[in-house]
């Protein structure tokens, strides 16, 4: 069950550009359980286009989808009920605005909960709940949305998605422009949420200091073509990913480079700096 794209290609078609291929020939499964997946690539690379395509918020140019056991290919099917789907596969958006809508934080969160037959009271302490795991307190309840700044607005459409208690978790950089504390309280939370109650979390990001010290499987994008499907250390013991756009994590660049200069021979796959900076005690016998 879970996910699984069979050769899923999608256009977008615009007057002044005709027919764009974003993603192309996708063939990828994800299961529904113990998941914790990172989704890179260069910018246009097909990685929100992937990303909606999970919870049938577009549908397949070509090719079929399965999702949670749902066929979906590019017809709108009568007898499939897309909102058990959506309930199911929770997706947040890369950009927040598309998300929020009502006049309260409140309000915005409860508006998911409430399309699932729950009482006002509890959809209201859901709000509560998801707002505090996301690391902002009861003051923003009765916040306007639209005035908050981009990372509370961040937050906060997370939070949403978090209170309708989705099977699968997709989250469209959930940490672009939060600071470095945010970054990490997010973080933490999707890694305790996935090894607490087991749901498979997919998260889009372009940050490959979190890619490698987070996640075991990493996807990768580049030209609309899923080019690597593995681990993530795999991923970055290859001699060279900037054939795919991307840049090696902090560690591994800084030992390597220290490696080259000072003729040492450090391990340099370490995933945090601390981690990093033991190998260079070791090293220099500091
Ligand atoms: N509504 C649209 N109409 C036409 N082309 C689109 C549309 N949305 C996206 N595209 C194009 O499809 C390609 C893939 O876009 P997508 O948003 O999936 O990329 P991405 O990997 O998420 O990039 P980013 O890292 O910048 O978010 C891009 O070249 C983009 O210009
Ligand atoms: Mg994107």
């Amino acid at each position: 069950m879970g996910i699984r794209f069979n050769e899923v290609s999608y256009g977008y078609s615009s007057f002044a550009q005709g027919l764009y291929t974003a993603i192309k020939d996708i063939n990828l499964e994800i299961t529904e359980k113990n998941e914790f997946i990172a989704l890179v690539g260069h910018t246009g690379s097909g990685k929100s286009t992937l990303a909606k395509h999970m919870n049938a918020l577009i549908f397949p140019t070509s090719g079929t989808l399965e999702i949670f056991g749902h066929t979906i290919t590019n017809k709108r099917n009568k007898k499939i009920k897309y909102n058990d789907i959506r309930k199911k596969v929770g997706l947040v958006f890369q950009f927040p605005e598309y998300q929020l809508f009502e006049e309260t934080v409140e309000k915005d969160i409860m508006f998911g909960p409430m399309n699932f037959q729950i009482t006002k009271e509890e959809a209201k302490k859901l709000a509560k709940q998801s707002l505090k795991l996301v690391g902002l307190d009861d003051s923003y309840l009765s916040r306007n949305p639209y005035n908050l700044s981009g990372g509370e607005k961040k937050r906060v459409s997370i939070a949403g998605i978090l209170a309708m208690d989705p099977d699968i978790l997709v989250l469209d950089e959930p940490t672009s422009g939060l600071d470095p504390a945010g970054k990490r309280i997010l973080m933490d939370l999707f890694k305790n949420i996935n090894e607490t109650t087991g749901k498979t979390i997919i998260i889009i990001t372009h940050d490959m200091d979190l890619v490698y010290q987070y996640f075991n499987r990493v996807l990768v994008m580049n030209d609309g073509h899923l080019m690597f499907d593995g681990k993530t250390e795999a991923l970055f013991q290859k001699e060279d990913v900037t054939d795919y756009h991307l840049d090696y994590p902090n560690t591994i660049k800084v030992l390597k480079y220290l490696n080259q200069e000072l003729n040492l021979n450090m391990n340099v796959f370490q995933k945090t700096t601390a981690e990093a900076l033991a190998e260079i005690k070791r090293a220099v016998k500091l």
